[in-house]
């Protein structure tokens, strides 16, 4: 083949495939023209090459060098093609209209159990007790026998509580068996066991007991525990706590009431269930007492020298009854619609 012949087929080519790069309006369409003309196989500019070895043998270094000063310019073509292409489409390609508002970001909220433990947390901060933490995963000592709780005594059934057979193993100085607390009231030992009186404590947190959920039980809940032990505290005290509790709480303008109905806790002597009124009738908050001296025995104190009350409060029902939740496996399943209300 004639030089000239090879070159004006050469130029022909190139200025094809300048043209065609530079009209490509996508991506998609200049990987068509590099396909076309750069491409490995059976691209044009890699027919042109097989066309060097018929060029006459003279001619050949000419003819090679400029095979590939075309071969560079279109693979730089291609290159500048590709970058207007890719840069156009967020400076220059779409339109973009400033004036439309701004995406609002969606941040979540405390979950209603967390928003009530706070606000139950800072008022009782207000009366002076401080809010302790206790162990999920208890001994039988805490959660049963320094409570007064004996051996024999239901509550300590197996099927009404989470034993942990094989926690007991991996603890080694566990020296009996392990359980998922079934009250928070085995704080009280434990702040107890801790420091001499007085004492002035709250703990809030999880229990666990095997019930079957339903609209008002579910296996895991939490509860708020309060303990004042100091000389002379009295049942007057426990009552007057507790309706300033719930005044601050629930109150606003109305004025609360707390009711005593007697009951019995081997922990407490005497004990009672708490009501509070609402709406017309009455409300149950939870149980509460004077701490037995039993208890009191049991982590060293003197009940001739001290006394002191308890209480415990159901944290999923003062949210219920506050926001008229009906069945508290709402509070449970992570609805977004459900807890976005709150
Ligand atoms: N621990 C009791 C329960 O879970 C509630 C309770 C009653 C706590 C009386 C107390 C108390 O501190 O004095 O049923």
């Amino acid at each position: 083949m004639a030089l000239a012949d090879f070159l004006a087929n050469l130029d022909a080519l190139a200025a094809e495939a300048q043209a065609q790069f530079t009209a490509a309006t996508d991506s998609a369409a200049l990987e068509v023209a590099r396909v076309a003309y750069l491409g490995a196989k059976a691209g044009k500019l890699r027919l042109a090459q097989k066309g060097l070895g018929k060029v006459d043998s003279g001619d050949k270094p000419a003819a090679g060098k400029r095979f590939n000063e075309v071969k560079t310019l279109l693979e730089a073509e291609f290159e500048s093609a590709q970058e207007r292409l890719t840069s156009g489409k967020s400076a220059v390609g779409e339109a973009f209209d400033v004036t439309l508002p701004g995406r609002r970001r969606r941040i979540g909220h405390l979950h209603p159990i967390t928003q009530t433990i706070r606000s139950m947390k800072e008022i009782m901060g207000r009366l002076g007790f401080t809010a302790v933490e206790g162990p999920e995963i208890e001994d039988e000592w805490h959660n049963f026998e320094a409570l007064n709780i004996p051996l024999v005594h239901p509550a300590r059934d197996p099927l009404d509580n989470f034993y942990l057979e094989s926690a007991q193993k991996l603890v080694a100085e566990a020296t009996s068996p392990l359980l998922l607390r079934s009250q928070t009231s085995t704080v009280q030992i434990r702040v107890m066991e801790a420091t001499p009186p007085p004492v002035r404590i709250i703990s809030l947190g999880r229990v666990y007991r095997p019930d079957t959920a339903d609209a008002t039980h579910y296996p895991m809940f939490h509860q708020i525990e309060g303990l004042l032990v100091d000389r002379g505290v009295t049942m007057a005290d426990l009552k007057s706590v507790l309706r300033l509790f719930c005044q601050s709480y629930f109150g606003g303008d109305d004025e609360v009431h707390i009711r005593f109905r007697p009951s019995f806790f081997p922990f407490t002597e005497p004990s009672v269930e708490v009501d509070m009124n609402w709406q017309g009738g009455w409300m149950e908050m939870g149980g509460a007492g004077m701490v037995d001296p039993n208890v009191l025995r049991a982590v060293g104190y003197d009940p001739e020298e001290v006394t002191g009350f308890a209480f415990g409060l159901g944290v999923e029902r003062v949210c219920m009854r506050q926001h008229g939740i009906t069945d508290i496996r709402a509070l449970y399943q992570n609805d977004v619609r459900f807890l976005e209300q709150f």
